[in-house]
């Protein structure tokens, strides 16, 4: 089989790393990979949200079998136009990637289904949001723009000006463009937070190994959010009852609410949730594997990937039987110096090779390139060093004496990855 990866992350790197273990998979491509990639897969030069591009590509070269996984193709329709040309494709459709696309139609749809989410009302009218906001007089106040945001379209408000700030940006300077076309304003929920992937062809749900994110910049939760510093599988605090519960009140209510609304979800369905006093609620949807999540949670997957994403797209999840190993995983990205604001790059990697055959120690590329056989710094979140473990400590020993030697000019990530 010729298979086709659409993305450039870690993520991808990650997806990569496992599919080349299977029988089935005799060649990978990449639109557009990274210099990591380029070492396992054939880099192809088409962006990834270039439907007709990458259509063109994929018949020309007589790809089998496609893989989307970033959200904004999926939400514009790349897994429709694959599978249109006659080439079957694991991602959901344009019209499932809703649940991720519009903050709206998901929470509209938590509502009607009755799925444990925070409360929240939706507004078009930047005047009405910051009314609302001060008559509730509640804080912090969360304000999310309907639309895709490059993971920055949340903004936890600790008072009516940050809220109007938000509001401002969001509705009337446009920083996301059209997705700030409505907001949604919601109650803040406290509790731990677990995000659970989980394959569904929507008929079966195989949720994977849990994990927890770490989105702020620096350690301690503080700074700015980053689309993830860090990221441990499984979470310790995601209980065998918890998974049941989530299972019965979440996952299957979900898909079923997809099949009813007339968009089934095939492909991995990302359970943001988080753990309140009441019980575990949704806070995001994603239409994806999650980045750095699937750092933590591929390589812990014993079934071959290739076989499970066959199974998805033809509506056969139901005839497998997923084997996940019992160990623990851990990844600490590591990162230009300021980001997620500005930062620079184009600055050699040093330490890489003497990480290629360390034992539990994975180095996924992020945001690299390679230049006459170096790799140079190409993006904020650079690379995803995954160690594993029989434990959670061991996992992070690994990651963490990884990190230490690899550098970069400016390089930054977080210390404290997994500590709480
Ligand atoms: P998202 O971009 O949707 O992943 O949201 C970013 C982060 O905002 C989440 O990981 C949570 O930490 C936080 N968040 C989102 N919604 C809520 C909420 N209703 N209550 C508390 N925190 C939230
Ligand atoms: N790490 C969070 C996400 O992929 O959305």
């Amino acid at each position: 089989m010729k298979v086709l990866v659409i993305g450039s992350g870690g993520r991808e790197h990650a997806v990569i790393q496992k599919l080349a273990e299977s029988k089935e998979v005799e060649k990978i491509y990449c639109a557009p990979g990274n210099g990591g990639i380029s070492v396992q897969a054939t880099q192809v030069d088409v962006k990834a949200t270039d439907l007709e591009g990458m259509v063109a590509f994929a018949k020309k070269e007589g790809i089998d079998f496609a893989v989307v996984t970033p959200d904004d193709p999926l939400v514009l329709g790349m897994a429709d136009a694959m599978e249109a040309a006659g080439i079957p494709a694991f991602g959901p459709s344009k019209a499932a990637a809703q649940i991720e696309g519009s903050k709206v139609f998901a929470k509209s749809l938590m509502k009607k289904y009755g799925i444990p989410t925070a409360k929240y009302e939706v507004f078009q009218d930047p005047g009405e949001v910051v009314n609302y906001i001060e008559r509730e007089n509640q804080f912090p106040a969360v304000i999310k723009a309907d639309g895709l945001a490059l993971g920055k379209g949340v903004v936890i408000a600790q008072n009516l000006e940050e809220a109007r700030e938000a509001v401002h940006s969001i509705m009337e300077d446009r920083i996301f463009g059209k997705s700030g076309n409505q907001v949604v304003v919601e109650e803040f929920l406290t509790g731990k937070e677990v995000s659970v992937l989980a394959f569904t062809d929507s008929h079966t749900v195989a949720p994977m190994v849990s994990s927890m994110d770490h989105k702020r910049a620096y350690d301690n939760d503080e700074g700015p959010n980053t689309g993830g510093m860090g990221t441990i599988a499984p979470s310790p605090y995601y209980t065998p009852e918890l998974a049941k519960r989530c299972m019965e009140e979440i996952f299957l209510p979900t898909v079923e609410a997809m099949k009813k609304e007339g968009c089934p979800f095939k492909g991995c369905l990302y359970f943001g949730l988080i753990l309140t006093e009441q019980g575990p609620k949704v806070i995001e949807y994603n239409c994806r594997f999650g980045d750095p999540e699937t750092q933590v949670v591929l390589p812990l997957l014993k079934t071959d990937l290739f076989t499970i994403m066959r199974a998805v797209r033809d509506e056969r999840l139901g005839e497998l039987d997923i084997q996940w190993s019992d160990g623990a995983a851990a990844c600490v990205v590591l990162a230009s110096g300021g980001y997620p604001k500005k930062y620079e790059t184009g600055f050699p990697i040093s330490g890489l090779d003497q990480q290629d055959d360390c034992p539990g120690v994975i180095v996924y590329h992020a945001g690299t390139k390679r230049q006459n056989g170096v790799f140079l710094t190409a993006g904020g979140r650079v690379l995803g060093i995954t160690g594993l473990g029989k434990d959670l400590p061991e996992a992070l020993d690994k990651a963490y004496s990884a990190a230490e030697k690899i550098t970069f000019e400016k390089v930054h990530y977080r210390r404290d990855i997994g500590k709480k």
